[in-house]
């Protein structure tokens, strides 16, 4: 199964003014839900049904998609998937993670301390805010020390890279390959250093616990898929909520008069700007989705961020209401790979809201620098968000 893929790599044609995208979304849920792009030799999947069965029956789609991926959770099936994943759920479910809450405020609070005392009007919140406090929670919770947060950073951000003009995808992919080489370079010593002195953090805890279940690279790739997808998707949550309270200042209002409504707020962005715009999959058979069929071997990708805003399960999905109810959003996906990092994230986004809208509650856009999209088709997000604090 194992082999060099492109269409998760590959910028989409009808992609290249990535402003227009939502459009796209919609016409291709209203006319074409399930098409074969014979450009990125992948077909793509826009409704919600539709994306959901393929993210679920792990039975008809693989998660074995290229090379790359094979020795990482996220590119395994069961048994496997079933066996590594169990070792690390419990740390990551809801109860375990709500333990973290004081340190990722007491993080919180130091970064925006920092940001407090810069003496600049106008702050890049992605680069001080959105981009610190995730990596430093999940480097926190593996027991890996601060002074690897630059590299860390850079690697993650390589290793989930989406330029523009690769058109067949060669470069994305090697980007990833550096990011993956460094980031096991990094990992490689501190589990060693863990192996001889283990602590209180994560790779001590699966060091301990671990029966002969995971090999060292196995080890050091689990930590790696943890770090990774901990990072970028983390940080492109707290800057796309951010813009989005920034503009929309009725909601932000709403909310801070009532900040109990923050954990709707928090679903309501992961629905709206969801980090995750496409994850993609491999068909094992032969598979009739809607009225296509899908031959054994084919690429799938499935687009997240237009299921999230589906007509026919939301209302005025085009709408960013922060009391939305229900919101059954698929942004950390569903089924046996539902993001891991799921109640992290939620907590963390909280969190760092709630103490920056507590602590700034004047904070708005720059008047005089513009916010910089990313242009990634995946991973969506900003390179640069200006704010005014005060
Ligand atoms: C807003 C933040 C996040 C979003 C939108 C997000 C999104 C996703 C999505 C869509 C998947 C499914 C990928 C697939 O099946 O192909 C996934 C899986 C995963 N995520 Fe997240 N993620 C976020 C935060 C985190 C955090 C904080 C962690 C850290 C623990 C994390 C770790 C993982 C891991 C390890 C997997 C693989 C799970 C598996 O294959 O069983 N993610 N994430």
């Amino acid at each position: 199964m194992a082999k060099l893929l492109l269409g998760h790599f590959v910028h989409p044609e009808e992609l290249v003014d990535l402003d227009k995208k939502y459009e796209w979304y919609q016409k291709m849920r209203s006319e074409s839900p399930i098409c074969f792009d014979s450009k990125r030799n992948c077909w793509d999947v826009f409704t919600y049904q539709e994306v959901k069965k393929v993210v679920t029956d792990y039975k008809l789609f693989s998660s074995k998609r290229s090379e790359i991926n094979v020795d990482s959770i996220i590119g395994m099936d069961p048994p496997e998937h079933t066996k590594k994943r169990s070792l690390v759920s419990k740390e990551f479910g809801h109860r375990h993670i709500k333990r973290l809450e004081s340190s990722i405020l007491s993080v919180t609070q130091q970064v925006l301390d920092d940001l407090a005392n810069s003496h600049s009007s106008d702050i890049d919140v992605m680069n001080g805010l959105a981009d610190r406090i995730p990596i430093l929670v999940i480097m926190n919770l593996l027991g890996i020390h601060e002074d690897y947060f630059q590299e860390i950073k850079k690697w993650s951000k390589a290793s989930t890279t989406r330029s523009h003009s690769d058109k067949r995808g060669i470069k994305n992919m090697k980007a990833l390959k550096e990011g993956t080489y460094h980031l096991n370079q990094i990992l490689e010593q501190i589990i060693k250093e863990r192996q001889n002195n283990p602590g209180n953090d994560l790779i001590s805890l699966m060091l301990s616990k671990n029966n002969n279940d995971l090999t060292f690279d196995e080890l050091r790739d689990y930590c790696r898929a943890i770090l990774v997808g901990g990072s970028e998707t983390a940080v492109n949550l707290i800057g796309n909520f951010i813009y989005l309270l920034l503009t929309h200042p009725q909601e932000k209002e709403q909310l801070q008069k009532d900040l109990s409504l923050m954990p709707k707020a928090v679903e309501e962005a992961l629905r709206y700007a969801s980090s995750v715009q496409c994850i993609n999959r491999i068909a094992i058979q032969d598979v009739t989705l809607g009225d296509q069929l899908i031959k054994a071997g084919q690429e799938v990708v499935v687009w997240l961020g237009s299921a999230n805003r589906d007509e026919n399960v939301f209302t005025d999905p085009e709408q960013f209401q922060i009391d939305r109810s229900p919101n059954p959003h698929l942004a950390f996906s569903q089924g046996i790979h539902t993001c891991l990092g799921n109640s992290l994230a939620r907590l963390e986004t909280k969190i760092i809201i709630t103490t920056l809208l507590q602590r700034f509650p004047m904070i708005k856009l720059s008047r005089t620098k513009k916010p910089v999209p990313n242009t990634n088709f995946v991973f969506l997000g900003f390179d640069h968000l200006y704010v005014n604090l005060r």
